[in-house]
């Protein structure tokens, strides 16, 4: 094969927001597979805002990345070549195969995606990590019951887009947060939000939650952290469930994210707030993978996907996390099937 495997690397540590001279594009040789081995092609790359903490040199739930190696991260490729009997050539799978258009894996590293479910994409988004983060979060720690009120924040991305409609299968009102006029026309319109406020617009969200919210906030499910919690914090009912899922405007800060503190909030209100990641839930993933897949089936779920072609935008496409560029979950598709 003359053809070379194309590898975006991290050579700079950003400080502050990220910009593209933290990445760098080089190409090596593709590493042909031995026994027990397969050649892959990169077929979608998903970007996360979880990446971010990775490029700091400090410690975290899962590793810093090194300066001049390759970027991990979720990955759908095709099996070329099978020199194990556990897949076979035309396989699509899926694993942590980073920002590359090759990838020659152990059998043990990937794992088999069922075609007929839904496109192969959703297995990145609504049935993969971002689905599972909505499904274990929201069902396991915010609880949401029939009739009660969930705030979503980062609302129209991949988490708290699935976020919102299980809880409207669960009966509850829902209220999304988001960035943009289109997301929030997106969350009420195709989604079925009760309510969405634009938190770039508005000129006080306080007030803006109060009237979207008359009987207060049973469950907060935060994708940001910041002064936006802060807002949803004032509005809290007494035993409500905050899942903390991620904190995206805090993760190009500078320095330490101060405001006010929660405790008092948390006392006053019997409140309930608890830290996540997907992962503690790894034992549950094929529960929550079918009941997605069947409210999928069943039409109870939607999903849209902002999908960016071409290896090389790979960057541009994580950037654009921070800008809020993104419905749903943000992909990169790199290359098609082939036939
Ligand atoms: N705990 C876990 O295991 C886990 C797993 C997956 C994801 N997460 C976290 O969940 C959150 C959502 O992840 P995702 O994959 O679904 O991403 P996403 O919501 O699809 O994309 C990121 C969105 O964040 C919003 N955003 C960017 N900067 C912001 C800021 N300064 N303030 C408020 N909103 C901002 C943007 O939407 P707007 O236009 O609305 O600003 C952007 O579209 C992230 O914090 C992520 O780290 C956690």
């Amino acid at each position: 094969m003359n053809e070379k495997n194309k590898q975006i690397l991290l050579v700079k540590r950003p400080k502050g927001t990220p910009d593209s001279d933290s990445f760098q594009v080089i190409e090596s040789d593709i590493k042909q597979p031995e026994n027990g081995e397969v050649l892959i092609r990169t077929l979608y790359v998903s970007v996360d805002p979880y990446l971010r903490g990775r490029m700091i040199d400090a410690p975290s739930y899962v590793a810093p990345f090194q300066l001049n190696e390759v970027i991990e991260g979720g990955v759908i490729g095709e099996v070329l070549e099978s020199k194990t009997d556990q897949l076979n050539q035309g396989d699509i799978v899926i694993g942590g195969f980073g920002w590359q258009t090759y990838y020659t894996a152990k059998a043990t590293e990937v794992r088999k995606i069922d075609q007929d479910i839904a496109p192969i994409s959703t297995h990145l988004g609504i049935l993969g990590m971002t689905g599972l983060t909505a499904y274990f979060g929201l069902l396991d720690i915010g609880k949401p019951k029939k009739n009660e009120t969930v705030v979503i924040s980062g609302a129209a991305g991949a988490v708290g887009s699935v976020v919102g409609q299980i809880a409207r299968i669960k009966g509850a009102r829902v209220v999304g947060i988001a960035g943009s006029n289109e997301k929030l026309q997106y969350l009420k319109e195709e989604l079925q939000f009760d309510e969405a406020i634009n938190y770039k617009t508005t000129s006080n969200l306080k007030d803006d939650l109060a009237s979207a919210c008359p009987n207060g906030v049973d469950v907060y499910f935060d994708n940001v952290g910041g002064e936006i919690s802060d807002a949803v914090h004032a509005h809290l009912n007494k035993f409500a469930r905050i899942p903390v899922c991620g904190a995206i405007s805090s993760y190009n800060l500078e320095g330490e994210d101060v405001g006010p503190r929660v405790q008092t909030t948390l006392i006053k209100k019997s409140a309930f707030m608890q830290g996540f990641t997907v992962g503690d839930f790894a034992n549950q993933f094929p529960d929550g993978t079918a009941e997605l897949a069947k409210w999928l089936n069943e039409g109870k779920l939607q999903y849209q996907e902002t999908i960016k072609e071409g290896f090389e935008n790979i960057p541009d496409a994580f950037l654009d996390l921070f800008k809020g560029n993104n419905i749903g979950k943000l992909l990169v598709k790199v290359a098609d099937i082939s036939n």
